[in-house]
């Protein structure tokens, strides 16, 4: 399947964009359905465009977004543009401000009644595209924290947002951990794996537990990823390559490539290179 229209329509930490060539030049030349497991933005799921897919992520707001996007993509565009056209109101960059931070505010509130709608969609990728670097993050209470960017740009392409929907149709969208995902996955399926990153510094016992992917969840993994492999699925898994890693899927018979890579979230510029892993299990 080929839709050009078709693009993430979030920005997402760890988005697999500029690794694309790398993955397509390695994929295998035939699989039945495909499997994204920890889809985030979806760079690679729009990219490639499976026919048979199941697509999902633990964070149950994105996966409102994707249903939204999905089952009424014309009332959604409307909720986003209504969002935008009231941003442009906005005269001064103070007002802009005070803006982004009350529809923060909406938004965590509708997160607390687990209102996932079409508002919260809208909400979401408006606050997306106008909050620093696209990051996503809460707080212990589980309330989106990220501060306000200064952009004023429109916060969809809806000629992408059209094309998406009409894509989604044919795809299974889930919201919870990846094993469940994982689980009717058969010989001649593909999973594509692009977890939450290993820490670089081993050191670090806070790090571990980014993104709430702490040790165990890599160790549950790469458990997963040798079942995977032993049904005959086609697995491929990137991640930073650490000692961890290295570690989890080394003299397994894995190949194990290792790419270099530009870290566009990173406030470190000298951590701004890094080398990354493309672990295949065919
Ligand atoms: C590195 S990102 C994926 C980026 C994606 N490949 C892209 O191009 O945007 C990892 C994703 O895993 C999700 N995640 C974290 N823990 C998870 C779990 N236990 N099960 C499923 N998804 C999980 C996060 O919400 C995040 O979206």
């Amino acid at each position: 399947m080929g839709n050009s229209n078709v693009a993430p329509f979030v920005k997402w930490a760890g988005g697999k964009r500029q690794l694309l060539p790398q993955i397509k030049e390695r994929m295998p030349k035939k699989y039945n359905y495909y499997y994204e497991p920890f889809v985030g933005g979806g760079a690679v799921t729009f990219e490639l465009l499976p026919a048979n897919a199941l697509i999902n992520d633990i964070n149950k707001a994105l996966i409102n977004a994707y249903r939204q996007i999905c089952n009424v993509p014309e009332a959604f565009l409307e909720a986003v543009n209504k969002l935008d056209s009231e941003m442009l109101e906005k005269r001064t960059e103070d007002l802009g401000k005070e803006y982004y931070y009350f529809l923060r505010e909406h938004y965590n509130d509708k997160l607390m009644k687990a209102e996932y709608d079409v508002e919260l969609a809208a909400l979401f990728v408006f606050i997306n595209k106008h909050c620093f670097n696209g990051l996503y993050r809460v707080n212990g209470k589980g309330l989106f924290n990220v501060p306000y960017n200064n952009s004023r740009r429109v916060s969809v392409d809806e000629k992408a947002i059209m094309g998406i929907s009409e894509y989604l149709q044919g795809v299974t969208i889930m919201d919870g951990d990846f094993e469940i995902a994982c689980k009717d996955a058969k010989k001649g399926d593909f999973v594509f794996i692009d977890s939450p990153y290993a820490p670089l510094n081993p050191t670090s016992f806070e790090s571990y537990t980014k993104e709430g992917f702490d040790i165990e969840s890599h160790q549950r993994l790469a458990k997963l990823f040798d079942e995977l492999t032993a049904k005959g699925c086609y697995c491929m898994l990137t991640n930073h390559n650490t000692e961890l890693i290295n570690e989890l899927y080394g003299n397994k018979g894995y190949i194990i490539d290792v790419v270099s890579v530009k870290r566009m979230i990173n406030s470190d510029a000298s951590n701004r290179v890094g080398e990354e892993v493309i672990i295949c299990n065919y």
